[in-house]
């Protein structure tokens, strides 16, 4: 889409840094659990909550949270009882499983296995990659844009080579052709779309280098496959991992979707009940997959929500889903460019199509102090730290962390106008309140937002926010000590 194109849709407020019209009247495409919930600011005033953090967890859509309220009286125990409700969950569950493979285009003989999230996909798969022929841990080819989660996994069950990236994605694309010339890999484990800048690489260009080098692909899918459609069948990819709690069905279920041969005779992904035909004292008969890598039991509401996500997904005209996010995403780099010292975050300087999520920096402005600045004065969430991509963002320069804004099918063009404008405030005026770190957070000094009704909550602000008690959360900035 040109900036033409997205003035034309725009509304005829004033233009920002490259003539890019305000996004205000731009309405969400879906409705989403929580569009309309309040949330104090320090100033005593309440405002709906902006949730520009949907690139670390979506809320759900207002059809998921329907079809789980319309499937709970139904559930019962699944696969091994033999009552009325424990059949109809199980049907539901397999039937969750067959709408969730759809999505992605599984091809006949592809697996679906549910998982809890994209790290477990992934932690398993690497528990699926043959051997080599010296009996050496297969070799995995990632880049160095990685999530952890599509990075660690490889590093401690297979044979992980890291290539560094280049300054465009042509040459990132031969730096992987020539690494995959120089000795055999069995996979290229690569991300949809970096949750650092939503930037991507030509995917079906990238399975074509990789297969013509005899290595599988799999697709990191936790940020490509909520925004853009993604066919495992139409790319070639082997393998696609994503998570339902992205995908607009936070019910704690994600997908491992691919090629089977792998699957059936990998490592179990957990040693339980459910994913053996058979055990002795002294032996063990597993399952083929999907049941092979889904020991204990499944999560049958958690995937029933990813599969009506699923649906509500697939049922958007793909044109309209992306005029939505690419007009956001357009307004909201072309806003936060405008503003002095602010500095939008991109790995690459050809990449396309880029899916909603926008990192930057304010110069001279610790991270963590603008993120909570956002929040507590405007209401605002968004993220800020590392963004569990260390070694990316080592090489942007960026060990201090950065500031993440992301949107989906449920943000409005206001929520963007309103980011821009809190950000224009704290470049001019910096913010009202007093903040501190406190626990490696910065907080509101006294802050005097109360909980949330009915929450059950009796203090929150001061170590929620990094989940962790005296403890970093691992995706922050570096610690002090290094
Ligand atoms: C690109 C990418 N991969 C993997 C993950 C891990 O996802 P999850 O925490 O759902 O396992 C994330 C989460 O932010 C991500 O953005």
């Amino acid at each position: 889409m040109t900036a033409d194109t997205i003035e034309t849709r725009c509304s005829t407020q004033a233009p920002g840094a490259t003539g890019i019209a305000h996004v205000a009247d731009v309405t969400p495409l879906l409705p989403v659990v929580g569009s309309d919930t309040l949330v104090p600011l320090v100033d005593g005033r309440s405002v709906p909550y902006a949730n520009l953090d949907v690139a670390a967890s979506a809320p759900a859509l207002a059809s998921v949270a329907e079809r789980v309220t319309e499937v709970l009286p139904l559930y019962a125990s699944v696969h091994r009882g033999a009552g009325y409700l424990s059949q109809v969950s199980t049907a539901l569950y397999e039937a969750s499983r067959r709408t969730i493979g759809g999505f992605v285009g599984a091809r006949a003989d592809d697996v679906t296995i549910i998982t809890r999230n994209t790290t477990d996909s992934l932690n398993l798969l690497a528990g699926c990659v043959p051997a080599r022929a010296d009996r050496g841990p297969g070799r995995v080819l990632v880049l160095d844009v990685e999530h952890h989660a599509n990075f660690l996994p490889w590093r401690r069950s297979a044979d992980a080579t890291v290539v560094a990236s280049r300054d465009s994605v042509a040459a990132t694309v031969d730096a992987i052709r020539d690494e995959l010339a120089l000795q055999p890999y069995a996979l290229l484990a690569i991300t949809g779309a970096s949750n650092v800048t939503g930037e991507r690489l030509p995917l079906d260009e990238v399975v074509r280098v990789a297969h013509d080098a005899g290595a599988r692909v799999v697709l990191d899918g936790a940020q490509l496959v909520p925004h853009r459609r993604f066919s495992l069948e139409d790319t070639g990819a082997d393998y696609v991992a994503f998570s339902g709690h992205k995908t607009y069905a936070p019910f704690g279920a994600g997908a491992l979707v691919g090629r089977r041969d792998w699957l059936d005779a990998g490592t179990p992904f957990l040693a339980g009940g459910g994913a053996v035909r058979q055990v002795g004292v002294d032996r063990t008969t597993w399952h083929p997959a999907p049941a092979r890598h889904e020991a204990g039991s499944p999560n049958v509401i958690g995937a029933v929500a990813l599969a009506a996500a699923c649906d509500a997904l697939a049922a958007v005209d793909p044109d309209e889903a992306l005029e939505h996010e690419s007009t956001l995403r357009a307004r909201l780099v072309d806003g936060l460019s405008d503003l002095d010292g602010v500095q939008v975050v991109q790995v690459w300087d050809d990449a396309a199509d880029p899916v909603g999520v926008v990192t930057f920096g304010v110069e001279g402005h610790d991270p963590g102090l603008v993120a909570a600045y956002l929040s507590a004065e405007h209401g605002i969430g968004v993220r800020d730290g590392r963004f569990c991509a260390h070694p990316l963002l080592s090489r942007l320069g960026l060990d201090g962390g950065a500031i993440r804004a992301s949107v989906g099918v449920g943000t409005s063009g206001d929520e963007i106008e309103r980011l821009v404008g809190a950000l224009r405030s704290f470049v001019a005026e910096g913010p009202r309140a007093q903040y501190a770190v406190v626990d490696g957070c910065w907080t509101v000094t006294d802050d005097p937002r109360p909980v949330p009704a009915g929450s059950g909550l009796s203090g929150l602000f001061a170590t929620a926010a990094a989940g962790f008690v005296g403890e970093s959360a691992g995706c922050g900035p570096v610690p002090a000590d290094g």
